[in-house]
């Protein structure tokens, strides 16, 4: 941010703030950026630093407002990073102001508020984050407080390649109006690629909080909140060693992946996860453009970079998968009534983009379209996130990764998922990859190192636990651990067979319990063991143990939720309403915690 800027700072002045921001983590500079461009907003900076923003909702009335409460519900931090950057607005504009995690907001003060700003992603299939299921059902519960006297806005974080895009936040919106609130502004649902609007949205929403020094103006230096979202910064990082786990004559098709982080500056804690930017396989960008008749060298503008649209295609957009915001927009191209009756028919289009990627959308309706077009048509391409499988107590110099490759036929063509393919069929020892870590707070290991551990993770879901094994034996803590794995076939799909038998031997881990579905007649799963062991699982959690739930959210995550229900209801001797409270008192005390996708 200061390199470029020498017409602007002098040198010392550089060399100053270089230094303030280099003493600063991210939550501190998060909140001075939010706090500057507050000020900014409020006029106290200079008219240079800012550029003017259009308020998308002049009809409603800003109020004036001395104290603002930010609630945030987040599973993977980003709505926190925005509460953190709306806080620091409000507080330049001389509101009082707090930001509150839903996890840790005592719901009955719902009553006594005035002013509050809900800033809450959906996760699961239209699911609150953990963070906020309990707000969540207190809003619309019985104990729901009439709040009449409530101003209130509400942003919703989400991915519009999910059904049920941003459902929390609109629930959360529908609710506080049902419930008497007086929305200032109405609601905003953003997309992944957030970081892009952010700098528009959240002065816009917080201005309509008014405050004592704000003129109530939108305005707001762009480059000062996206910055900061982006601070933490990428790495390039060398592909070590990559390793296919499975065995000849598998279905599945997982990789080991190590990378090199030895001098980047990179390190984690069990439970992160590794971001990782992906390219789209060549053959899909080829054959989309040759079905638009548009050719490679076409140049298009990439916010304000100019580029092939071979290019932009290759790294910039996504191709893998078609939301319904870009299915629409492209409907308006092509003309043809049965996409237009497609795209108005909600479960009929849900039904037919999954699975679908552009290049089925454009050979089954087809449209005319420049490289520009195209462009501005397809979404910014989402990074992925992998489950960090080391741990950096036991090795610092490397980050491991496990992914299964998503490979599958549709149409009489073989599509593969944008990252798991790059990785798996593009990306080979040597090669370098583009990375960052994504903390998780939500997935962490025990502090005491002697508390035990039930860790649950078929498939990829070995990932964590992998990491959470190996920083266990560097610590030598004395928790016993249990682990639960599953999936196909023993004879191949084991992973990490032999390390998991050797801390089995070792006794890092206690016990080992694993379910290989197809090996016989009847399908056996992780939730299988689980009730075979019912009593002792009991017993553990009873001692203490915390649980842990690592892999597919569709199928596994809610049978294994059951079944624990089943479990603590069965052996704790409780009713239905018993065991609910028994598992939500769990999970408030972090007890039990789970990361599914
Ligand atoms: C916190 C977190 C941790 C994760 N950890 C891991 C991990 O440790 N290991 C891991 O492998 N993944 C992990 N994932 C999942 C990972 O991020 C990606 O979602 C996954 O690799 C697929 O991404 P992709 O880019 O390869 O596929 P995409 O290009 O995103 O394509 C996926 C899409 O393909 C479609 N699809 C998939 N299979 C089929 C099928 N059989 N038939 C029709 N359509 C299909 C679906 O529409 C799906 O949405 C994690 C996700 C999260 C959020
Ligand atoms: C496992 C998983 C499930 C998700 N489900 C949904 C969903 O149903 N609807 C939606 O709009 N977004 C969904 N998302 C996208 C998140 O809401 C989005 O990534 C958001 O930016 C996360 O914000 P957070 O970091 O504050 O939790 C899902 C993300 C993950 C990882």
């Amino acid at each position: 941010m200061i390199q470029g800027l020498n017409n602007i700072f002098t040198e010392e002045q550089i060399n100053n703030a270089k230094k303030l921001l280099d003493s600063l983590n991210t939550e501190q500079r998060l909140y001075l950026s939010g706090y500057l461009a507050g000020l900014n907003q409020s006029g106290a900076l200079s008219e240079g630093f800012s550029a003017n923003i259009n308020q998308s909702n002049p009809d409603k009335e800003e109020v004036k407002t001395t104290q603002l409460t930010i609630l945030y519900g987040t599973h993977t931090g980003n709505s926190k990073l925005l509460a953190e950057q709306a806080q620091g607005l409000a507080q330049a504009k001389g509101i009082e102001v707090s930001a509150i995690s839903l996890q840790e907001y005592r719901v009955r003060k719902l009553k006594d508020e005035t002013n509050l700003l809900v800033i809450v992603s959906t996760h699961g299939e239209g699911d609150p984050p953990v963070s906020a299921e309990a707000f969540y059902a207190y809003i619309f519960g019985k104990k729901a407080p009439k709040s009449n006297n409530l101003n209130f806005a509400v942003i919703g974080l989400g991915d519009s390649s999910y059904a049920k895009f941003c459902q929390t936040g609109k629930d959360i919106f529908k609710q506080l109006n049902a419930l008497g609130g007086n929305a200032v502004h109405d609601f905003i649902g953003l997309d992944v690629d957030f970081k892009d609007t952010i700098a528009d949205v959240l002065p816009q929403v917080v201005a309509k909080f008014g405050g004592s020094k704000g003129n109530g103006k939108a305005a707001v230096s762009a480059s000062v909140v996206q910055n900061d979202l982006a601070s933490d910064a990428w790495v390039e990082v060398e592909v070590l060693e990559k390793i296919l786990l499975n065995g000849k004559g598998s279905d599945k098709e997982t990789y080991h992946i190590e990378l090199d982080i030895e001098g980047t500056g990179l390190s984690y804690h069990p439970g992160d996860a590794l971001e990782v930017q992906a390219k789209n396989n060549p053959t899909l960008v080829r054959d989309i453009l040759a079905k638009l008749n548009i050719d490679e060298n076409d140049i298009v503008d990439i916010a304000g970079v100019q580029m092939s649209i071979k290019d932009a295609l290759t790294s910039s957009f996504e191709l893998t998968v078609v939301t319904a915001p870009v299915i629409k927009k492209y409907a308006e191209k092509a003309k043809s009534q049965v996409l237009d009756n497609l795209v108005t028919n909600d479960p009929m289009l849900q039904d037919y983009l999954y699975g679908a990627d552009f290049l089925d959308v454009i050979t089954d309706y087809p449209a005319r379209l420049d490289a520009s077009e195209l462009a501005t048509l397809l979404r910014k391409l989402p990074t992925r996130l992998y489950s960090i499988s080391s741990s950096y107590a036991y090795n610092p110099d490397e980050v491991h990764i496990t992914v299964g490759a998503v490979r599958y036929q549709l149409n009489h063509r073989e599509h593969l998922g944008v990252c798991s393919g790059y990785l798996a069929d593009t990306i080979n020892e040597g090669d370098m990859l583009i990375v960052r870590v994504k903390p998780n707070m939500g997935f962490k290991l025990p502090v005491d190192n002697d508390v035990r551990m039930v860790m649950v993770g078929p498939g990829t879901g070995i990932a964590p636990f992998r990491s959470f094994l190996q920083e266990r034996e560097a610590k030598d803590a004395g928790g016993k651990n249990w682990l639960f794995f599953g999936d196909q076939h023993f004879e191949t799909d084991f992973l990490y067979q032999t390390e998991l038998l050797n801390y089995r031997k070792k006794g890092v881990v206690a016990k080992l319990d694993v379910a290989f579905s197809r090996d016989q007649q009847e399908k056996v799963y992780v939730q299988d063991r689980m009730r075979e062991n019912g009593e002792e699982l009991y017993r553990w959690l009873n001692e203490g143990a915390h649980f842990y739930l690592c892999g597919d959210m569709k199928r596994m995550a809610k049978d294994v939720k059951e079944t624990l229900l089943h479990i603590v209801k069965k052996y704790g001797q409780l009713t239905d309403e018993q065991a609910l409270e028994y598992f939500t008192n769990l999970k408030l005390k972090g007890r039990f915690q789970e990361d599914v996708y």
